[in-house]
């Protein structure tokens, strides 16, 4: 059984298409690439599978559970949301709060943990993403990879089923870039289930299981990650590789 499905997924803003009929099926271990040009639709649709866009229609099975994403109640979405993670292009990590208050922000808050034990577990997720040494820093005094590492980190805190991550590396400088990507590698080899919105090819071709196109709200093509680098069966996607490979 799938993990995750989402089932001819509909968002419009005013009279702009968005998303135009989007499905797709996660299985437990599954790390999937969503590439595509901008504009395409690909933020659109992790907000709304983690629901911080309303869908116009659509549904997802989330652990065997069919939802209607145009009305499903806060208190499904607050369910969902403790089983899911979400990682920003911009980190979201509150300024006025440390590294690690950052990450049991959650702990404390949505799941109660007392304080003790969420410091603990605080700590180990900052040590599982090199940052431990600067569990007392404030955003302000990291870099932007140290702070995207953090945000993983608060994501992991809440032992997700699965984690979004939309374009994790793309504000950040070239140099700080591999040191996110190898958190991430790190997680997909420990069967991390994630959806990962992004430009990397390279993570896309060499980590992700299954690579995802899409354009103008649609899936233009999707397979398994080896194969559609190797032999893309659609001339756009082809396309759309050959451009990006020129971009580095
Ligand atoms: N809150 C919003 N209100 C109005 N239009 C929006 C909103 N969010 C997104 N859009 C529009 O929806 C379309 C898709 O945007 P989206 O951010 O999902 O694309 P994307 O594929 O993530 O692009 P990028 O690669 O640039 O991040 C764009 O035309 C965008 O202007
Ligand atoms: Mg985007």
């Amino acid at each position: 059984m799938a993990l995750l499905e989402v089932r001819d997924l509909h968002k419009s803003f005013g009279d702009t298409v968005v998303l135009d009929g989007v499905s797709m099926s996660v299985e437990k271990g599954d790390v999937i690439a969503v590439l595509g040009p901008s504009g395409g639709g690909k933020t659109t649709l992790l907000r709304c599978i983690n629901f911080l866009e309303t869908a116009d229609s659509g549904s997802l099975v989330f652990d065997g559970i069919t939802h209607d994403m145009a009305h499903i109640s806060k208190k499904q979405i607050s369910e969902i949301r403790l089983h899911t993670g979400f990682v920003f292009q911009n980190y979201n990590l509150f300024r006025n709060k440390t590294a690690l208050q950052n990450v049991t922000e959650g702990l404390l808050i949505a799941r109660h943990m007392d304080k003790a034990e969420a410091e603990e577990k605080g700590m180990r997720m900052l040590e599982k993403v090199g940052m431990a040494d600067r569990a007392s820093h404030y955003p302000s005094q990291l870099s932007g990879g140290q702070q995207q590492r953090v945000a993983i980190a608060r994501a992991l805190a809440a032992d997700p089923e699965i984690i979004y991550f939309d374009e994790p590396t793309s504000a950040l400088d070239p140099e700080l870039i591999g040191e996110v990507l190898t958190v991430m590698r790190q997680l997909a080899d420990e069967g991390m289930t994630m959806i990962v919105v992004t430009h990397e090819m390279d993570f896309a071709r060499n980590v992700s299981s299954r690579t995802i196109f899409m354009e103008h709200g649609k899936i233009v093509e999707e397979g398994e990650s080896k194969a559609f680098f190797e032999s893309p069966r659609e001339e756009r996607t082809r396309e759309f590789l050959r451009l990006e490979d020129r971009r580095f």
